[in-house]
């Protein structure tokens, strides 16, 4: 860039509500002192948050941004809620941490809550529910039960052994340890890191006809988000988790679904899967995110079929299940899981994608949404986009293949969803404009 288009672009940036070079001097230093001791393994923008208050964030500028990242689809009821903070202290007065050698009372209630409004609410049989710290020691988790599955029904040691295949799906995400990186079949992820765990295979999501070929008598687990997330919020097909179902049936296979992400209410509907017939359920059911609004916590949710072949000494965390993010968890779920909370979020993440289908721009070419996880499909990459939204007060996050994704908390209103879309689409304006300079 020549300087007199460095300095026309700097004018340009100071003229923008929330412009990086106008941050407050503090942000430097805390960002200096930040990387010079934390391992830095991801791109970060010159901004520091300190506070935050239903959809709203605040830098240490005290300047506001409109969240439409909710922690990435973590913060369901918005930031430093008034209830949330209730329990924690209360919890936090009574007991923090007991390790699982002994019962807690917040854990044996989030369980029933869990099991008793699945069965209640849809069709999977669910029985017992295991809890994780997150999302990726669910899955973890999930898939080592699968394997056991294998074993105990297998007809002898060795054919146990054989039955060790797990298929996942292109532009799925499920996590970074080995086992869930090994079903994440992204080269980015996991190139740095190959040889991952053996017996991984990766199919092409939504493909009903090439199910049959990937899922066999050899696989033990198959492993599906109902909608994508990270991939680029795609929804799953009704044939083809029909599919899915038949033919884990068929092959004896144990059929997971990660609700990570699309789960406990962001569709409008407790589970994702929900959205589909009696014929779509799973095995197991993976959930974390938003489960505590920010407080670390995972589970796996199991079937009797599961359930019966796991015993004690087959898994185990130390601080999985414990009291304090039990406590908030189930005060989180009770809060989400009700007709009046999931209607909201049905006919908000309609409104928000009536909004969003309004942006008239020749780099955006549709909308995919289920309730309030959705995704704005470019037809370049966006992520310059997510930029120049921060610069002006809006915080959006992107997906695979050129996607912006949009999950905000599930109780943000029509008016912030409003507010927000005014500001995205004057950064796509400034996104087109910049996409054109570039192209002529
Ligand atoms: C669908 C899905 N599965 C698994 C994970 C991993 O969860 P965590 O980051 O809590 O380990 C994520 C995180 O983004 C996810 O979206």
């Amino acid at each position: 860039m020549s300087s007199k288009a460095a300095s026309s672009e700097m004018h340009l940036n100071h003229a923008l509500s929330h412009a990086d070079v106008d941050a407050d001097p503090k942000t430097h230093e805390i960002i200096e002192r930040h990387s010079k001791y934390t391992l830095t393994t991801y791109g970060r923008p010159p901004v520091v948050f300190t506070h935050g208050k239903g959809s709203y964030l605040y830098d240490i500028g005290h300047r506001e941004y409109l969240d439409f990242t909710a922690g990435i689809a973590v913060n369901a009821l918005g930031h430093s809620d008034p209830e949330v903070s209730r329990v924690l202290f209360d919890q936090s007065k009574q007991v923090v941490h007991l390790s699982n050698l002994y019962y807690n009372v917040p854990a044996g209630e989030l369980a029933e809550q869990l099991i008793e409004s699945t069965r209640n609410s849809g069709f999977f049989p669910a029985s017992k529910v295991f809890f994780s710290n997150s999302g990726t020691e669910a899955n973890e988790g999930a898939l080592k039960f699968a394997r056991k599955v294998a074993k105990v029904t297998a007809d002898s040691e060795e054919a146990g052994l054989k039955k060790h295949g797990v298929v996942s799906f292109k532009n799925g995400f499920h996590g970074r340890s080995m086992g869930a990186l090994s079903a994440t079949p992204n080269p980015k992820y996991q190139k740095p890191f190959l040889p991952l765990v053996p017996g991984f295979v990766h199919a092409p999501f939504n493909d009903v006809d090439a199910v049959d070929s990937y899922v066999n008598e050899d696989t033990c687990a198959v492993i599906v988000e109902p909608i994508q997330g990270e991939g680029g919020i795609n929804v799953a097909s009704e044939a083809f988790l029909k599919k899915l179902r038949s033919r884990c049936d068929e092959v004896g296979a144990v059929l997971i679904y990660d609700e990570i992400q699309c789960g406990l209410g962001r569709t409008g509907k407790l589970w994702a899967h929900q959205h589909f017939s009696e014929d779509c359920v799973p095995d197991i059911l993976t959930m974390a995110k938003p489960l505590a609004n920010g407080i670390p916590i995972g589970a796996i949710m199991i079937n009797d079929r599961v359930a019966e072949k796991i015993v004690i000494g087959d898994h185990g965390t130390t601080f999985g299940g414990n009291p304090l993010a039990c406590a908030v968890a189930s005060s989180v779920f009770r809060r989400i899981n009700t007709p009046e909370f999931l209607n909201t979020v049905e006919q908000n993440g309609a409104h928000f994608r009536q909004q969003l289908e309004s942006i008239e721009s020749p780099l955006i070419s549709g909308v995919r949404s289920k309730g309030m996880i959705l995704g704005l499909q470019f037809t370049v990459d966006p992520a310059p986009l997510v930029a120049l939204a921060r610069e002006r007060g809006l915080l959006i996050i992107t997906a695979a293949n050129n996607t912006v994704r949009l999950v905000p908390a599930l109780n943000i209103s029509k008016a912030e969803i409003d507010r927000g879309v005014e500001i995205l689409k004057e950064a796509v304006v400034a996104f087109e404009d910049r996409t054109m300079s570039v192209n002529v």
